[in-house]
């Protein structure tokens, strides 16, 4: 079995809404672009998920799938460093949810602000159901699963996290105590020979009685590195340094993702339900009738008028999209009237469909050749199966579900 490094392991999913938006684009995507180089990066599609509030209607999720892998990977995110896959292929999400569903109180759930919220905003839906309260714990067995120690999230999710941390104390707490813990994690120690026995020791002492981060960091490093001992015993050492028992499902921490500046064509954020996005894969027409008709400053009546960036949505975009250079000209030639809208609103459109251009380029190879989409999500489902189960054998370890047979 495979030693996990859970502070390089990274997990993310994103629900399958249909094709993403230069939203998604400016801050989940550019995030996991950069994430994948530095990281061990699992990345899926939550179609389960989906179906938490689509269950009456599921028959465009389908779709949904192919066309935002397709925009993962039109945007760069490389299936030669990242494990791309798809949830309901891999069932041992599912078992680990049904397995910590054992140990959580309902009140967590009905605790989480989402639960609420969500149900408020999707009157129409009847959200009264056993799945949509238990989402935020199949998002934790999405996690724990991998024992991945990152996730990035925004920062309506962060509450998830929580949860999810929670849930991993709570099962390391009733299952990571196995009669005899402590002597055999004395006899662990013993066995990382003298000097670093005595540093382990001395590491636990600074962190259990005086609270010192610092020392636990240093001890985990001590740990990691070491080669003589079983990965059993290395992990009842990672729990003891911190007084408890065996960690068996590491507390993953929520890497907040930078919140994207991103204005739609009205000025409000991005999204789908304000219908102010341009499309990640858009066509050069459609980009342009949409900057082209975009609102601006409501007192700027005539091309004579003198306006005001500030007032003007399309000034918002020229911060995302434009060099200093271009923004002091669109201020100067607003305010003093010497630029009209239409002047003023070309570069900017010229400059998405620049960005675009080589992710709609990608973007046909794959949508040509489907195969080849199917084929890099298999080989992903493979890949994360593989890491799953190596996590849920040792989850029914600890919960004495080996059975001889
Ligand atoms: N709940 C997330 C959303 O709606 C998607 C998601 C599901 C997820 N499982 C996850 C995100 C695990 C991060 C980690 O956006
Ligand atoms: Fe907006 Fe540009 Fe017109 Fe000024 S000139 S109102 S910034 S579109």
């Amino acid at each position: 079995m495979a030693v996990v490094d859970s502070q390089k392991r990274i997990l993310s999913g994103m629900r399958p809404t249909g094709k993403l938006h230069l939203g998604h684009y400016h801050g989940v995507l550019k995030n996991w672009l950069k994430l994948q180089h530095e990281y061990d990066c699992f990345f899926f599609v939550a179609d389960w998920h989906a179906l938490t509030t689509h269950y009456e209607d599921p028959y465009q999720i389908e779709q949904a799938v192919w066309d935002m892998v397709i925009d993962w990977l039109a945007a760069g995110i490389n299936p030669g460093s990242a494990t791309l896959f798809l949830q309901s292929r891999v069932p041992e999400h599912a078992e680990l949810h049904l397995l910590l569903s054992m140990i959580t109180p309902l009140g967590w759930l009905e605790r989480v602000p989402t639960y609420k919220d969500q149900q408020e905003k999707l009157k129409e839906k009847d959200l009264a159901t056993y799945g949509f309260l238990g989402y935020p714990l199949l998002q934790s067995a999405d996690i724990l699963v991998y024992r991945a120690g990152h996730v990035p999230v925004g920062a309506d999710q962060v509450s998830h996290i929580e949860m999810t941390r929670e849930v991993a104390r709570r099962f390391n707490h009733i299952y990571g105590r196995e009669p005899g813990f402590e002597e055999q994690a004395e006899a662990a120690i013993k066995k990382m020979g003298k000097k670093q026995a005595k540093l382990y020791r001395e590491l636990r002492k600074r962190f259990l009685e005086q609270g010192d981060s610092e020392a636990l960091e240093t001890a985990r490093a001590l740990l990691s590195e070491q080669q003589n001992i079983s990965i059993g015993d290395k992990e009842r050492l990672f729990g003891y340094l911190e007084g408890g028992g065996k960690v068996i499902l590491p507390e993953p921490q929520a890497l907040l993702t930078p919140e994207a500046k991103m204005p739609g064509l009205d000025g409000q954020k991005m999204s789908k339900s304000y219908g102010n996005t341009i499309g990640l894969r858009e066509d050069p027409d459609t980009v342009a009738e949409k900057i082209k008709t975009m609102q601006t400053d409501p007192q700027r009546v005539r091309r004579t008028d003198p306006g005001d960036p500030d007032k003007c949505p399309v000034w918002q975009l020229h911060q995302v999209y434009s060099d200093d250079d271009t923004r002091d000209w669109v201020q100067q030639g607003c305010r003093s009237a010497g630029i009209g809208c239409i002047e003023c609103k070309k570069p900017l459109a010229d400059a998405i469909i620049e960005e675009q251009r080589p992710i709609i380029e990608r973007a046909r190879r794959y949508e040509q050749d489907t195969g080849l989409v199917r084929g890099i999500v298999a080989e992903g489902c493979e890949r994360a199966r593989s890491a799953a189960s190596d996590t849920l054998d040792e989850v029914m370890n600890a919960m004495g579900l080996i059975y001889d047979i």
